[in-house]
């Protein structure tokens, strides 16, 4: 399949220019102005449209397990709601059992995304340790998996100790793989969480109160001091607050292998978004929980200085009837919400259009800067000569207004419900085939 680009303005990571794209068979050939149209099987005409690099979510759960049922999006639906929002690389978890060989988790894992639309990777979570662990994290190495991601928190069913996330920690540093980690302090919050349950204190709210920044930030802390005794990367993802901020950059200012991972829902939303009645709360249950403006505010400000990375969407949906499982006890609610289609529109919308972030920072935080981290760079994250041709053509005047009603997402509620756009996906490019024309998907269903 040749497919020809015209004329789009191309936003890659460090340049901006007008020129054609040539796509044979799933790999971009050409880059360069006027390509001659001859023998092409699909013309786009691209004048007066943005081109960016195909969205990459580092951060998103489909189809996983918990007490109220697995997620919503399974790896088909949330593929598909991925790509009408221009992402088209997801990278999600492997979660194995205790006493299950990462690998064998892996290639377990792996079957379950065989129904994804578009490419995607994995971050493997050793969820014990064990003294094996050495080898079968070279294994994963070997195998082209070089992020382990690691919780702080859930010590009651994957959260791991301080002692052993530094000891895989080292391992990981050694084998030149890089540590992710939710960083909540586990203990406190769990201390916290019971507390509130003893006074009665049940309703969804409590689930905000018993996470505060502080737990979040002093996590960071720890984390920081962990990864830099281990001489690990560190990656910490969903970051919420200022405060953790504040250690991040600190550290990066002392030359540590910082880096960080924010979220639209904690770029967009605040925790005003906790008060009233059950069904109206339980969307928003998340962890960690939506913080104040002045957190929001911080955010942003980290994109546009560099001191945050990536924006993932940490895509974790929950129906209303699964949410219920915590009617009575906000320590029941599944956590997560729904967002891996919006995550490009919210951050052009009130990013790039609000004067927040640069429209090269947008391409960074979306696509290229992943990744890089994530070992994806180049054939990902680029518009370039032997790339992936995974390309988005942005119309940057279709206007949307976010809805339940009309969203791709396996979900009966959004967190953005009512929020609108300007800008989105008018082709979504995937492996050189058009995946979506003008909000209608082409590519063919599995
Ligand atoms: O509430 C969330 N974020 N659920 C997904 C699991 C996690 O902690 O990332
Ligand atoms: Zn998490
Ligand atoms: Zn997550």
């Amino acid at each position: 399949m040749k497919l020809l680009i015209k004329n789009g303005k191309i936003i890659n990571s460090n340049k901006l220019f007008i020129a054609d794209i040539l796509s044979i068979d799933g790999k971009i050939t050409k880059v360069k102005k006027n390509i001659s149209t001859k023998n092409i099987d699909k013309i786009i005409d691209a004048t007066g449209k943005l081109v960016f690099p195909g969205g990459i979510d580092p951060h998103v759960h489909m189809h996983l397990p918990t007490h109220a049922g697995y997620s919503s999006d399974d790896f088909y639906t949330g593929s598909r709601a991925a790509l009408f929002g221009g992402t088209t690389t997801l990278i999600d978890f492997v979660t194995p059992h205790k006493g299950q060989l990462l690998c064998d988790a892996l290639d377990e894992r792996d079957k379950e995304a065989a129904n994804s639309l578009i490419d995607y990777s994995f971050h493997i979570s050793p969820v014990e340790w064990r003294s094996t662990l050495k080898k079968e994290i070279k294994k994963c190495i070997k195998k082209g998996i070089t992020s382990f991601k690691m919780y702080m928190a859930y010590k009651n069913s994957i959260g791991l100790e301080d002692d052993d996330i530094y000891k895989v920690m080292k391992i990981v540093g050694e084998y030149g793989g890089i540590i992710t980690l939710h960083c909540e302090l586990g203990d406190e919050i769990e201390e916290l969480r019971n507390s509130f349950a003893k006074e009665n204190k049940l309703t969804p709210e409590y689930h905000c109160q018993s996470r505060p920044a502080e737990l979040e930030a002093l996590a960071v802390n720890k984390a920081i001091k962990l990864a830099k005794k281990a001489n690990c990367p560190l990656y910490i993802v969903h970051v919420s607050s200022k405060k953790s901020l504040k250690y991040i950059k600190k550290a990066q200012d002392k030359g540590q292998t910082v880096l960080a991972e924010t979220c639209p829902q904690y770029l967009m939303l605040d925790k005003s978004k906790y008060t009233g009645d059950f069904y109206k709360v339980a969307p928003y249950i998340m962890s960690p929980p939506l913080r104040k403006q002045k957190d929001t505010k911080a955010l942003w400000k980290a994109i546009s200085d560099g001191v945050v990375q990536t924006v993932g969407t940490d895509h974790c949906p929950f129906t209303l009837q699964q949410k219920k499982a915590g009617i009575d006890d906000f320590r029941k609610i599944p956590n997560g919400a729904g967002g891996v289609e919006h995550r490009l529109a919210l951050l052009y919308t009130y990013g790039v259009l609000e004067k927040k972030i640069t429209i090269q920072q947008f391409v960074n935080i979306t696509s290229t800067n992943a990744a890089k981290i994530f070992g994806l760079y180049p054939r990902k994250g680029e518009i370039a000569i032997g790339s992936d041709a995974d390309i988005i053509i942005w119309n940057p005047n279709i206007k949307n207004t976010i809805s339940t009603n009309i969203h791709h997402q396996n979900c009966d509620s959004n967190i953005y419900e009512g929020i609108s756009t300007k800008g989105a996906p008018e082709y979504v490019i995937v492996n050189g085939e058009i995946a979506v024309a003008n909000g209608k998907m082409l590519k063919k269903i599995l």
